[in-house]
């Protein structure tokens, strides 16, 4: 979703700036733009399309500026287009870069239409840029016209504002979208994420909600919403782990299922006994706070739901506890109704999905005290909210479509389980047995690595396709759900997921030669049924592969059968959801498709 990133230093900062934009790109966007200030004058260059066309636009060589603003946009009010593109200015004075949607923009603009504002983009950023000059106008300097404009806004923002007039300042503000503050040597920072600014700097300071910052080379101010000075904590990360290199591989979303193994690695490290999970994992005091739950509530979007919906399954089975999974942006229209002793999980790669993070604010404030995120970004707005996280350490995905943030999910919600099932005295014997099994866990999704012809043999039948089914039971269903999304998502072949009974009340309908379906197939009771199911749809000339820890001869009729590692029932899913990866990234290869920037899809949802 949109990107920002500002920068004023005493050297010149487009090439870092343009740098910032191409590392924000993995996000997902339609057009990108900057501003930069020389000789007094304010220049925009805006395109429609690829970073890379907006720096080949008008050579960017031989332009030196010391402050400018950019952006890469992913439309929400307005088509993608040249106009629509940000930086949005005012009268050649004001220029605004915004993530976000401001609620009230209708009402703020017929307001200034009636002051003789002429608006030339559908965007609701072009209100700000002309609300900050209707303030100047009646005599407010830069900084509190920009403050009195803010103070106006409805809705969601970061925003970064610059006014050609007065050199030498950037005046940042956020409110529920993320923006970071980076600090250099004589020069400032600002961006909606910290991949863009990781080779300029390791000194972060993460905004809060209200906050409003004024950038200059040698020193960052931030106030609060009442004006007062706030204090905010300089942290140092790790640029390094911020590489967003393809290491030899095509395509990001390649390189990141390979990384699989040594992803999950990460999420275990450190954090297995012998027998059990180590204490104080999720942070003190968790093993205490969750020795009475009675009820868990799990709130996600996306392949982040599917990891939630197979927890739900282990809860059940191991804890006998009432799991309910919900999407973060259905969560609050349930009217939920809430049980004591009630941890609340989110779950999310990037730590900043808007309906999550609302729905979790939400929670909080309706009476669920308890809650825990289990998400890959250190410092991310739902890691902030939450009483206590889990990281997974999969380390930056890059592709929009996520691969190893669902495993290293899966990971995690296990050592959730563990952690569970000791403060809940549940079966002993299981939990050592679930622990030495996960340990070896990448071992076997390293294996599973291995077969690509396979996986590229199923691609070559799916990729002329117009639709593919997936079906699964049990644990497995969310898994095939997940197959589904990971096909539409980058092949853009429609792809419906359902539970293998639910085959015969509808879905049986659409099975004919053309339709190809991929069952997969347990070893466990499930087995003899969905069995059946696989008959049902051979009888009707459905094309099937069949994916599971078992051998080719002990499956009932099929086209082609991927035989996957077995390890202990509830872990085997997660190395099941390898192959679908590799298949529909294969499809999206024969399909031309581009494979790690889907169209219309975002990396990071940053609204609702
Ligand atoms: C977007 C991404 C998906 C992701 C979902 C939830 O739609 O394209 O890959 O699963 O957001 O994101 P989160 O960061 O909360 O896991």
């Amino acid at each position: 979703m949109c990107g920002i990133v500002c920068g004023i230093s005493k050297r010149n900062v487009l090439p870092i700036l343009t740098e910032g934009l191409s590392r924000l790109e993995y996000r997902g966007y339609d057009s990108a733009g900057l501003a930069y200030s020389s000789k007094k004058s304010v220049t925009v260059v805006k395109n429609q399309g690829r970073v890379a066309d907006l720096v080949n636009k008008v050579s960017l060589k031989g332009i030196e500026t010391n402050q400018a603003i950019a952006h890469t946009r992913w439309a929400t009010h307005g088509v993608p287009s040249e106009k629509n593109a940000h930086p949005q200015f005012s009268k050649n004075k004001i220029y605004v870069v915004h993530n976000g949607i401001i609620e009230n923009h209708n009402n703020l603009r017929d307001n200034l239409i009636s002051e003789g504002y002429k608006f030339i983009s559908a965007t609701d950023t072009e209100t700000i840029a002309h609300l900050v000059h209707f303030f100047m106008e009646k005599g407010l300097d830069f900084e509190s016209a920009s403050l009195k404009a803010i103070s106006k806004l409805q809705g969601t923002y970061a925003l970064g504002i610059m006014d050609k007039d007065v050199p030498d300042l950037i005046i940042g503000a956020r409110n529920q979208s993320p923006l970071v503050i980076g600090q250099g040597y004589d020069e400032n920072f600002l961006a909606s994420d910290i991949m863009a600014l990781a080779p300029v700097t390791n000194k972060f300071k993460f905004m809060e909600d209200g906050q409003i910052c004024f950038l200059e080379k040698e020193q960052v101010q931030v106030v609060n919403s009442n004006g007062l000075k706030a204090k905010l904590k300089t942290q140092e990360i790790d640029s390094h782990s911020y590489s967003n290199d393809l290491g030899g591989y095509n395509h990001f979303m390649e390189k990141e299922i390979f990384e699989q193994p040594k992803a999950i690695e990460n999420s275990l490290e450190g954090r297995l006994g012998k027998n059990e999970t180590q204490e104080g994992i999720f942070g003190a005091g968790f093993e205490a706070a969750v020795k009475d739950v009675a009820n868990i509530q799990i709130i996600a979007c996306g392949t982040s739901f599917h990891a939630a919906r197979i927890f739900e399954y282990w809860s059940h089975k191991f804890l006998g506890i009432n799991c309910r999974v919900d999407y973060g942006s259905e969560y609050k229209y349930q009217e939920p109704v809430k049980s004591k002793n009630t941890l609340l999980v989110t779950i999310s790669q990037s730590g900043e999905t808007a309906d999550t993070l609302s729905s979790l604010k939400f929670a909080k404030k309706t009476g669920d005290p308890l809650t825990l995120t289990i998400c890959n970004v250190a410092n991310s707005s739902l890691c902030r909210e939450s009483d206590f996280t889990l990281l997974t350490n999969a380390g930056p995905e890059i592709g929009v479509a996520s691969t190893k943030a669902f495993v290293t999910q899966l990971a995690c919600l296990n050592l959730l389980l563990l952690t569970l099932m000791r403060e809940h005295k549940k079966l002993p014997s299981a939990r050592k047995k679930i622990t030495s099994a996960l340990k070896d866990l990448p071992k076997h999704v390293g294996a599973t690595l291995k077969k690509l012809d396979a996986y590229q043999a199923t691609a070559k039948l799916l990729f002329k396709r117009n639709s593919a089914l997936f079906l699964g039971r049990g644990l497995y269903f969310p898994i095939a759900r997940e197959g589904a999304l990971k096909l539409k998502e980058i092949s853009y072949i429609h792809a419906e997921a359902y539970p293998a009974g639910e085959l015969k009340h509808g879905p049986l309908a659409l099975i004919d030669k053309d339709m190809p379906v991929i069952a997969l197939v347990p070893d466990n009771e499930h087995l003899d049924k969905i069995q059946s199911n696989i008959e049902e749809v051979a009888a009707r000339k459905g094309k099937v592969i069949t994916i599971g820890p078992l051998g080719r001869t002990k499956i009932a009729k099929e086209g082609g059968h991927i035989k996957i590692p077995k390890t202990l029932d509830l872990l085997n899913p997660i190395i099941c959801v390898v192959p679908l990866q590799l298949i529909s990234y294969y499809t999206a290869l024969l399909k031309g498709t581009d494979v790690d920037k889907p169209r219309n899809l975002a990396k990071s949802v940053t609204v609702e």
